[in-house]
């Protein structure tokens, strides 16, 4: 309903609004430390909206009820959830980030603790409500999106601060999933910016901080999206140091060279599967060869396909080409 869910934003923006009033105060000491250890500053704060949620009980609800927002329309907001005595915050004692829509409109937050031994997860999010569907949801879409349509390039990061690091750092086409992994959701919104005479001609592009779990992530994204798949890159860090760490540690241009030091998302995955492996002895070369074929087996352009089992024979140190080829020549087969 219309009216609903223009009440629902109307009650985000005035809480983007007192948190990031909020941030100022005396409280928020720990929030603005947090920032300016990350590397950023004051102004950097206010552009993308960030504030602070306070650790009492209510005092959001109590303030936006002040302003006639009913106790309903706050839990259904995902901001308050029920309490025996009326509503209470869902976000206390965090960082705050608003997270906007591709209009620009508030429609849920990411909140982030601020001590290691303050309760619950290290980041919390709005649950699912009529405004947030978290598998559509990408942070910075709002800031991102002409950018992203006029260099034909997505940046998929992992964080909210990731997102503030890459846009400083003058990656403008950055943005984050909230607390989801990469799916269908996220791309289709991805696609439409992306369209060029109704053709899809744009890349996206992964970067992660270099865990497992961050990779696993991006090959399963993809795995079912050979259509896209030669759009698909992958910039890692080799230290494993996510976008906001680059930038604290190496500044601007590293984070500008780490996407532009981007990978076909199958060369990143067969190197990454191959390094697992000592490629020094004969048999790690096989072992690795064996992780490494069903890869290249699964790419369903033929050409492609035999290019990349030429490159797995050279990086796996020229094994045996015609073995490698044959190899996966015969695996490919089998799935067809
Ligand atoms: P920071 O110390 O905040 O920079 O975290 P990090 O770089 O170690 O974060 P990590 O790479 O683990 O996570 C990046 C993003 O994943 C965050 O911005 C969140 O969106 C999400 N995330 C991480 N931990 C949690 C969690 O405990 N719960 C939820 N819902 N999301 C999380
Ligand atoms: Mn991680
Ligand atoms: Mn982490
Ligand atoms: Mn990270
Ligand atoms: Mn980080």
């Amino acid at each position: 309903e219309q009216g609903e869910r223009t009440r629902l934003i109307e009650a985000h923006r005035a809480a983007a609004e007192y948190y990031a009033e909020l941030l100022g105060g005396p409280e928020a000491g720990p929030g603005r430390r947090f920032l300016s250890e990350r590397g950023f500053e004051r102004v950097d704060a206010e552009h993308f909206g960030v504030g602070f949620a306070p650790p009492d009980w209510d005092r959001l609800a109590r303030h936006l009820m002040g302003r006639g927002f009913t106790a309903a329309e706050l839990i259904k907001a995902g901001i308050a959830k029920e309490g025996r005595r009326g509503p209470i915050d869902r976000f206390r004692a965090r960082l705050v980030w608003p997270i906007r829509d591709i209009t620009g409109d508030v429609i849920g937050f990411g909140a982030r603790k601020l001590l290691d031994n303050d309760e619950g997860p290290k980041y919390l999010n709005t649950p699912e409500t009529p405004l947030y569907k978290k598998s559509e949801v990408l942070y910075g879409i709002d800031l991102a999106k002409r950018e992203i349509s006029k260099r034909s390039q997505a940046v998929v990061v992992e964080g909210y601060t990731d997102v503030m690091a890459c846009h400083l750092a003058g990656v403008p086409t950055a943005v984050a999933t909230c607390g989801t992994s990469f799916g269908e959701g996220h791309i289709k919104i991805l696609r439409r910016l992306l369209l060029d005479q109704a053709e899809f001609r744009g890349e996206v592009v992964f970067t992660f901080d270099g865990d497992p779990a961050g990779q696993k992530a991006a090959l399963r994204a993809f795995a079912e999206e050979q259509k896209f798949v030669t759009q698909t890159f992958v910039a890692v860090q080799p230290d494993g140091l996510d976008p906001c760490d680059l930038r604290i540690k190496h500044g601007d241009a590293a984070v500008r060279d780490l996407v532009a030091s981007r990978e076909p998302l199958f060369a990143f995955a067969i190197r990454s599967t191959i390094s697992r492996y000592d490629l020094a002895t004969n048999e790690g070369k096989l072992a690795a060869l064996d992780a490494a074929a069903p890869i290249v087996a699964s790419i369903k352009d033929r050409a492609l396909r035999q290019m990349y089992a030429i490159d797995l024979d050279r990086w796996l140190g020229f094994l045996n080409e015609q073995l490698v080829i044959g190899r996966i020549t015969e695996m490919a087969g089998q799935a067809a």
